[in-house]
């Protein structure tokens, strides 16, 4: 199933979320912008952004542990890559948002899909 849900960084308006050391390398942000709930991981100084919720039954993905820049759902074990958003374990078939993130002005930025 192809349902990849990768956002183009020319498509979408940055948002600011909180300063960059309020996100240390290991820890998770969860942060909800326009009704839509994101999970903001810091993997080894590399950040990514994800939607929180998981696209088998909707669990609470962003609580779930890491493997190898995997995000494993905490209620029935699904993997996503939070690098693509990318389903890669069963359960879960539908990928999941993936939305760019950047680092300015000692903020991170979060795009957000512009309004059509
Ligand atoms: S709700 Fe995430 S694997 Fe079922």
């Amino acid at each position: 199933m192809k349902d990849y849900s990768y956002i183009d960084p020319g498509a979408v308006e940055f948002v600011a979320i909180s300063n960059i050391e309020d996100l240390p390398v290991g820890e998770r942000l969860f942060v909800e912008i326009d009704d839509l709930d994101i999970v903001v991981f810091n993997l080894a100084g590399e950040v990514y952004a994800i939607g929180d919720i998981c696209s088998h039954d909707d669990g609470p993905l962003g609580e779930g542990e890491i493997e190898d820049r995997e995000v494993i759902c905490p209620r029935h074990g699904a993997r996503f890559d939070v690098r693509t958003g990318k389903a890669v374990g069963l359960p879960a078939v539908i990928d999941i948002p993936a939305y760019p993130v950047k680092q300015e002005d000692g903020q991170l930025w979060i795009g957000i899909p512009k309004e059509e």
